[in-house]
Parts: structure tokens; sequence; C-alpha cells
């Protein structure tokens, strides 16, 4: 520490030169980086020894002592402050060293993580239908989600004010003619399209997106999958279609489930029938409507009735999933948990 009679210079360059060392040793010394922190301002500080020394300097009568000792002090405070930010630096960066050192991060643990991406179950089971479908000879056909009221409707015998439209909870858009243009509440429209546009014989299926003003719970969503199949030939009957559908169920649920046809209403098939599907011992899960499909709409799609007979099926590819996994509630397949969607990896 300095002394507080400084009036002597070169008693005073002696102070400068012994606070000066030690401030420097205690740089030199200090174990990390923490430990000179704590004593930089003790060290370089508007209280640390040259500080004090330089606040005496008034006390040198000679002008030119003064001087001289003013000299000194800058030049040691400025030693200081090199030595002390260098010192920082380095110990900053050892620091750092060490603690990467200690605290290694093993690289190869993150090879050992199953990071590779997986389909959703719903395309899961889309893909499966569409194998199942493609192996019994059938072709993929493909409509557009936004759709005319023709197509969702009028076309398939459902001509305005049809009190069967009603059942649909349809999403209009805004665009053209109110109520013209509407999101697809079903795959039956892309029938029409596939009729006009393909030769019979037809064999197609037509997976797709749609879209209802359904309420969510445990076996409806809003926007659901459906997969659309037509059939158009010579001669096809109703026996076709319950054969079709009770070879589908076999292939893609499995030899322990079966299937049956329950006498139902759609405006575009006559007869029109449900689809259940049963595990043995279980109890019957409806899936989907299909029937022959109705001559309007055979004449809808420019085909003539008297020469070609066909059958049409629309099942939910939603619950055929839910179903084949054995989830209780559909909800539970858009919620985007992980620890369900792993569940199907
Ligand atoms: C139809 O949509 C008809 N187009 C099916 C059809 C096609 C009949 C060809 C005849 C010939 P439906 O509204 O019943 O029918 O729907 C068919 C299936 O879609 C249902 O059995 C169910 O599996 C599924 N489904 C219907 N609404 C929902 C919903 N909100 N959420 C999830 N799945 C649904």
């Amino acid at each position: 520490m300095a002394s507080s009679d400084i009036s002597d210079a070169s008693q005073l360059s002696a102070q400068i030169e012994s606070a000066s060392g030690a401030a420097l040793a205690a740089i030199s010394t200090a174990l990390d980086a923490e430990a000179l922190r704590a004593i930089s301002a003790e060290l370089a500080g508007k209280k640390s020894s040259i500080a004090v020394l330089k606040s005496q300097l008034g006390k040198i009568d000679d002008i030119e002592s003064r001087k001289t000792a003013g000299r000194l002090i800058n030049a040691a405070s400025e030693a200081i402050a090199v030595a002390l930010e260098e010192r920082l630096a380095s110990l900053s960066a050892r620091d750092l060293a060490l603690q990467v050192s200690s605290e290694p991060l093993d690289l190869t643990e993150l090879a050992t993580l199953n990071r590779r991406g997986y389909e959703h179950i719903v395309s899961q089971a889309q893909q499966r239908l569409e194998d199942v479908f493609i192996g019994l000879g059938f072709q993929i056909a493909e409509g557009p989600e936004v759709e005319t009221d023709f197509y969702n409707f009028e076309a398939l015998n459902m001509p305005k004010s049809h009190p069967a439209r009603s059942e649909f909870d349809t999403i209009f858009l805004n665009s053209g003619e109110p109520n013209s243009i509407l999101l697809r509440t079903h795959t039956s429209p892309v029938q029409i399209r596939v009729m006009q546009t393909w030769e019979p014989p037809i064999y197609a299926i037509m997976p797709g997106r749609v879209f209802r003003r359904d309420t969510p719970d445990a076996t409806h969503m809003p926007v659901f999958h459906q997969i659309e199949g037509l059939v158009i030939d010579r001669g096809i009957t109703f026996a076709h279609l319950a054969g079709t559908i009770e070879a589908f169920t076999k292939a893609f649920f499995g030899a322990e489930f079966t299937s049956r046809l329950r006498p139902s209403f759609f405006p575009f098939t006559e007869p029109s029938a449900e689809f259940d599907i049963r595990q043995k011992d279980g109890n019957w899960i409806e899936l989907g409507g299909c029937g022959m499909v109705h001559p309007n709409v055979l004449r809808a799609g420019g085909i003539d009735p008297d020469e070609f007979t066909g059958f049409a099926f629309g099942f939910g590819i939603d619950r055929m999933a839910k179903e084949r996994h054995n989830v209780q509630d559909i909800r539970e397949m858009y919620t985007n948990d992980l620890r369900f969607v792993r569940q199907f990896s």
C-alpha cells in the first residue's frame, strides 16, 4: 500500500514500482478467470494502490519530479491494465477448454437415436388399401378437393333441394354463384370424373381427403379420408360387389375378420348397402357405404346404363386405420402426440 508521505519523489517511484510489481504478480498468479475478475477492481480500479499514489502526486513540490512520477504512474497503470486483460483472456480460454474436456459430448449417442421419419397411420392405411386393390386389378384415380355442386351432388342423383344433401354438412366456398363451389363432402364426385374420362371397363379406386361440418368425436372428424371404388363393366351384379368387399376385408384386416352388407340408402346407388366388419365374436363396425351405380349416375358420367352396369363403394380410411390398430378415439390420431404416433412406426 502507498504511504501517505510521498513528498520525496524517489520514495514515490519506489512505491510505484512495488505497487505495480505486486499487482502484476497477483495477475500472473490468479488461479482462474473468476478469481482474477474478483480482484480486478483492487488491482486497477479507483481504489487500487496505483490510483491512491496518483491522487497524491500533487504533494510533490518539484514540478519535474511530479511529471516524472506522473509518467511512471501512467505507465504502471497501463501495464497493469494490459496484463489484466491478457491474463483474463488466456484464463477464460483455458477454463473453457477445461470445461469442454471435462464434460465430453459423445456424438455417437446421436447415432443411436431413431430420428427417421415415418408415415402417419392414416397414410399407412391408405397405402395398404391401394396395395390390396391394385392386387385385385384396380387402378388409382384422383380428383380435386374443391368441387362444384354438379360433381359433388347433382351428377350423383342429388338435384338441388334433394333431402339427402342435408346429410352432408357441406362447407361452401365464397366463390362463384352462392353455394356452387364447395369442399367435397365425399370422394364420390371422382366417380363421375373417371366415368367421363375413362372408357369402360373401369376398375378404379379413388382415395382422398374430404370435408364436413362434423363436430369431432370418437368416430368423427371434420376433415377425414375416404377411398372410393368404382367398377363398370358388362354384366356386373351385386354378387361381384359382395365378393369384392369380402376379399378386400380378408386382405386388409386379416382372415379373422368378416364383412356383411346391410340394406341402406344412397341417392347414387340402387340398391344400396352399408358395409360392416367384425372380428370373431366382436361387434359389427360400420366402415362405409356401397351399392349398384344408379342409372342416372351412369348417364351423368356418359355411360349407357343399358350396356353397362357397375358397383361403387366409399369407405372411411380413418375409421379403418382406427379399427386395424384398435385406437379408441379417432381424435387421438390427430393430436400430434409423439408417444401415440411412435407406436405405429
Ligand atoms: C358416403 O360418403 C358415400 N359417398 C359412400 C358411398 C360411396 C356409398 C359409393 C355408396 C357408393 P357416408 O356419409 O356414410 O357415405 O360416409 C362413408 C364413410 O365415411 C362412413 O361409413 C365412415 O366410415 C366415414 N365417415 C363419415 N363421416 C366421417 C367423419 N366425420 N369422420 C371420419 N369418418 C367419417
